[in-house]
């Protein structure tokens, strides 16, 4: 039998400052103390990252040091932009790429988040591919035929035996800091679609094990009704997670929900 254990993300965007992160991090870890069954990350703002690890170090935790962005090339004059090696060398083991964010107000290229996207996988972290539809694109009805578009793009020359490191994050651009999230069905029934794109590059067995989370206003209050959804394996937040309390309510909603079993 294959099952899927719930993953969070909590991403802190482009927020907080030295002391407001390194709170944030403490109240996260007190607050998750003994809760098993559930796999947490946090991508705090690059100027942070030192010290958020050092205070998950400091407190043996399991919650997992993220980076929002990385660079795919090794190396070199590329002013601004931040290695993977300089991330894995500050702790980080898992990158967000393709965040909508990322996308449509960088204006970073399918081409840039396909090569950031293998570049992570290829060197060995874990990497969060997140995709997802405008509100026009909705609107015309094309919501599934982008989000194909973007995990093949995004996949594309990514060999299987990487993508037990793959973690799919659906984000519809218009519930993303909006405070309108996608229905518990509407996420099931993108989040299903995808699995079926990743079932037809990698089989279905592979795709069975691949969690796809959902992201877009992820609240406390709608935490559960979202992640008892067969195949929302738990979710990326943003607002949300920098309030540490409720962060933990919905870190703690995806524990009591506990695992997927994947149904072929
Ligand atoms: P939000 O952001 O929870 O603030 O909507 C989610 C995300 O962008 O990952």
């Amino acid at each position: 039998m294959i099952t899927r254990r719930p993953f969070i993300g909590g991403n802190w965007k482009m927020n907080t400052d030295r002391a407001a992160a390194s709170g944030l991090i403490r109240g996260v870890v007190d607050g998750l103390v003994g809760l098993q069954g559930v796999d947490v990350a946090v991508f705090p703002p690059f100027p942070y990252l030192l010290t958020v690890g050092a205070i998950l170090r400091e407190r043996g935790s399991a919650v997992r040091l993220g980076a929002q962005d990385a660079y795919f090339e090794g190396d070199g004059a590329f002013t601004g932009e931040v290695s993977l090696a300089m991330l894995r060398d500050c702790g980080v083991s898992v990158v967000l790429t393709g965040h909508s964010e990322r996308r449509h107000v960088l204006g970073e290229s399918e081409t840039i988040v396909h090569s950031k996207t293998k570049a992570v996988l290829a060197a060995g972290m874990e990497c969060i591919l997140c995709v997802g539809e405008r509100l026009d694109e909705r609107e015309e009805g094309r919501t599934d035929m982008v989000n194909e578009e973007q995990v093949r793009l995004g996949l594309r020359e990514v060999p299987p035996e990487q993508v037990d490191r793959l973690t799919i994050a659906y984000e519809p651009v218009w519930a993303i800091g909006t405070g309108r999230t996608a229905s518990p069905a509407d996420a099931q029934d993108a989040h299903l679609k995808i699995r079926k794109v990743l079932a037809d590059l990698y089989g279905r067995e592979v795709a069975a094990r691949i969690r796809i989370m959902y992201g877009g206003s992820v609240k406390g209050t709608n935490a559960r009704e979202l992640f008892v959804q067969q195949d929302v394996d738990g979710g990326l937040i943003g607002g949300a997670s920098l309030k540490a309390s409720e962060f933990v309510t919905i870190v703690r909603a995806a524990a009591q929900v506990g695992m997927h079993e994947a149904r072929f």
